[in-house]
């Protein structure tokens, strides 16, 4: 982990007005792996004083980028940053996915911005058959950036299929089921919510990536629990996770 004092480059307008950061930060772009985040100080001075988590969205070469939209202050302030201005990162942070071993088809499930951590992802799936299952409210909400072989879905049928991208994933089981795949999610609880309970009733391999109101990003403030489903406390979404087996967790 590094506080970098990391140098701003430019910002993108994706498609539907997402915003993609480039900060050049070479300790962070050396360490950090899919699925890792990092807690972003968006101003030195002006309210809000905490840092903002952000997953790493990718990395090239001593280059990290940041994908988010338009909440509140912070990312406002983001928004405000010019080419050159110093940018106060802390990361890589907490547990990223587990891309190693014995799998041949990587599914993809990614909810609105739940698609950020997924193109650094996908650099790390070479070889694999990739699907990207990508869900929005509406067509102006769903984020394909950066991802492979993309199957749309919208809640009110603007583009794609009409539905969640969990029931879109149940349909086309034609693409993975009978090859040794694993799943990769990220994004509201109510679709990692849906998708874990289909996950451990088929007993499909599955990794959830959640996300919730932070502090420290590190494990000290308490700030971020969940649920243990053994009964036993809590874990912290930012130290323990945020990329978690969805038979561990309780939403
Ligand atoms: C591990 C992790 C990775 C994340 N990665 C990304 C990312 O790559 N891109 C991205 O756009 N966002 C990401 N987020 C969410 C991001 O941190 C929040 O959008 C951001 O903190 C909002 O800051 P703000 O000051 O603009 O809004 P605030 O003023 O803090 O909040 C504005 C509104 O957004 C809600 N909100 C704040 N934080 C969250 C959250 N974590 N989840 C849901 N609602 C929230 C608040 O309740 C409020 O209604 C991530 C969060 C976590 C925990
Ligand atoms: S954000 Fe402080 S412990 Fe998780």
């Amino acid at each position: 982990m590094f506080i970098e004092k990391a140098r701003f480059e430019s910002i993108e307008h994706l498609e539907n007005n997402i915003h993609l950061i480039k900060v050049y930060s070479p300790s962070i772009a050396h360490s950090a792996k899919p699925g890792q985040f990092c807690n972003i100080k968006v101003s030195e001075t002006d309210f809000p004083l905490l840092r903002r988590p952000f997953s790493v969205c990718n990395v090239e070469g001593e280059h990290v980028y940041f994908m988010f939209d338009i909440h509140g202050e912070g990312t406002k302030l983001l928004t405000k940053k010019i080419s050159g201005d110093e940018l106060d990162i802390l990361g890589p942070l907490g547990k990223g996915f587990d891309y190693e071993g014995d799998f041949d088809t990587a599914v993809i499930v990614a909810g609105g911005l739940g698609s950020a951590p997924f193109p650094f992802l996908t650099k790390y799936l070479t070889g694999k058959n990739i699907f990207s299952f990508v869900g929005g409210r509406s067509k102006n909400l769903v984020i394909k950036w950066g991802l492979q072989n993309v199957l749309v879905s919208t809640d009110d049928g603007s583009e794609g299929f009409k539905g969640t991208n969990v029931e879109l994933f149940q349909l086309k089981t034609e693409l993975y089921q009978n090859k040794k795949f694993r799943v990769f999610a990220c994004g509201p609880n109510p679709m990692l919510k849906a998708l874990q309970g289909l996950c451990i009733a088929k007993n499909y391999d599955c990794q959830l990536s959640v996300e919730c109101a932070m502090a420290c990003g590190f494990g000290i403030c308490q700030g971020c629990p969940i649920e243990k489903s053994d009964g036993d406390g809590y874990l912290l979404v930012c130290k323990d996770g945020p990329v978690f087996n969805p038979k561990d967790i309780i939403f």
